[in-house]
């Protein structure tokens, strides 16, 4: 039975990163609107039911805490959910395949096959289905496909829907997005189903940012924006080791050039490389759908942003280990932060994980320092061969090591003592800046060594 106080019913398979904000969202701009989250995790529904949810977000808290209980609910109850939707966002994950055909490259779509199956199984009325994971274009066909069981009178519309939310930033970007983009059929009922769904966004969301596309492109795009952001990454860190060989500087040329208003000025930090669950995913991605495609120039030009993602991280690890005099076994090295980005607990693709094994090999110690992530880092160092030590506070993960990594641009970082730092630290002392936010200048006179991405290090020898 429909509960008949609410306007609809709305859906969301998959409480992760992505359909967790996003439907604490819809339920808080629409209190019409009976909104449903569920997942097949139960730990993770027990979190967002409680006062420690999942994940870390700014400002996701009181959202989720003002729609609770009143037209938000989290539940593991697939089955009678299904049932009652008449709108369905499917939000499970996608993560690169790790076997068979397409290994490394295409997305695994484990998931997502079977939630159809589930949302065909379960379903006894029409219903709207979104795909709010990013999916390999064409996907929505495929999903079509395994929803339409023969001699059924169920009928689903399936609509594209990607999201373009940041983490650190979700609620932000789901409170005033620059677009939400829609695909659908150009049927009738898919027209009718694309509008229902425009109607719930126009409840918070200006008009002339709705835009609305053929299926096919929807999907395309998100996969293509993530391409995009991540390339302008990739080209200003290869122009990075081009100014450490050259003494220009990263930062005053990411400026000229940003201020061109046809380039603009973001995207444009010179880093240890992107991270995060979906970049490296979605060009990998779109890299396969190349190669599927026939167009090998095409793939090999994406997969070079992927490449030079690599590079910087592999450079980032050789930098201190010549610059420490050739050997860091026995160094104590120091990470300030683990987490792919600042506010953010995530750590996933984090360049972190990949410059901590690399200094592993070459028998660092390591101490990880975060204010989020350490849960995470824990996890995706375990087992691994070497001495790990976890301390969340910033002076006390600092003592008695040979040098300081900055991972992560938390602002917190930028505001230490670092006089008190240096004296507690082991000398020669040094600090790799690998998001270029410290005063360099600064922590030089102080008696630290500094090498930054894009620029000539700042010695004492
Ligand atoms: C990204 C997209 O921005 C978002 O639109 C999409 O929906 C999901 O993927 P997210 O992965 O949360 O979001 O983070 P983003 O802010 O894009 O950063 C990705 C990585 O690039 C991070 O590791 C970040 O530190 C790095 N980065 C970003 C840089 O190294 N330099 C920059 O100038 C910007
Ligand atoms: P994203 O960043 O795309 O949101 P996450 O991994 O954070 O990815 O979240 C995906 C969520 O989907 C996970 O919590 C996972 O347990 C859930 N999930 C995966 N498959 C199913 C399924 N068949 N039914 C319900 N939930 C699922």
């Amino acid at each position: 039975m429909k509960e008949s106080s609410f306007a609809k019913t709305i859906l969301c398979i998959g409480a992760g990163y992505v359909g967790g904000p996003t439907m604490a969202m819809i339920a808080y701009k629409c209190p019409q609107y009976k909104v449903m989250v569920v997942d097949i995790n139960p730990s993770r529904i027990d979190q967002w039911n409680s006062d420690h949810l999942p994940i870390y977000e700014p400002g996701l808290d009181d959202i989720v805490k003002a729609a609770r209980g009143r037209n938000l609910f989290f539940s593991t109850d697939i089955e009678n959910a299904i049932r009652d939707a008449e709108i369905i966002f499917v939000s499970v994950n996608t993560p690169t395949k790790t076997y068979g055909v397409g290994a490394g490259m295409a997305a695994d779509l484990q998931y997502w096959e079977k939630t159809a199956r589930q949302i065909r199984d379960f379903s006894d009325s029409n219903k709207i289905i979104v795909e709010k994971s990013t999916l390999p274009v064409r996907t929505a066909q495929a999903m079509e496909r395994i929803l339409t069981s023969p001699g059924s009178h169920i009928r689903f519309d399936v609509l594209s829907n990607p999201e373009f939310l940041a983490e650190g930033t979700a609620v932000k970007d789901l409170e005033d997005p620059d677009r939400v983009l829609i695909g659908s059929r150009e049927t009738p009922s898919g027209v009718k189903a694309r509008n229902q769904l425009v109607e719930i966004y126009a409840n918070w969301v200006p008009r002339d940012r709705l835009i609305t596309s053929n299926i096919w492109s929807s999907e395309l795009s998100k996969l293509v924006a993530n391409a995009f952001l991540a390339q302008r990454i990739s080209s200003i860190n290869s122009i990075s080791a081009l100014c450490e060989k050259t003494e220009a500087d990263v930062t005053e040329v990411a400026l000229a050039i940003g201020m061109d208003s046809r380039i603009g000025n973001k995207f444009l930090n010179a880093s240890i490389g992107f991270g995060g669950s979906c970049f490296e995913k979605d060009i990998l991605n779109l890299v396969y759908l190349c190669r599927c495609n026939g167009l090998d120039e095409v793939a090999n030009y994406w997969k070079g942003v992927i490449d030079i993602n690599v590079y910087q991280k592999d450079r980032f690890v050789l930098e201190m280990l010549q610059s420490m005099f050739n050997t860091l076994s026995g160094k104590r090295i120091c990470f300030y932060g683990f987490a792919f980005k600042a506010d953010t607990g995530d750590t996933r693709q984090s360049p972190g994980i990949f410059i901590a094994k690399k200094l592993l090999e070459e028998k660092a110690e390591l101490v990880i320092s975060d204010p989020q992530a350490l849960p995470n880092a824990k996890i995706d160092l375990e087992g691994l061969q070497g001495k790990i030590d976890y301390i969340e506070d910033p002076y006390e993960a600092a003592s008695n090591c040979d040098a300081i990594a900055v991972i992560t641009e938390w602002k917190l970082y930028a505001g230490l003592d670092y006089e008190k730092i240096y004296q507690s630290m082991n000398r020669p002392a040094f600090i790799f800046d690998g998001r270029n936010i410290l005063d360099h200048q600064r922590l030089h006179s102080i008696g630290f060594n500094i090498y930054a991405i894009g620029k000539h290090p700042k010695t004492h020898f």
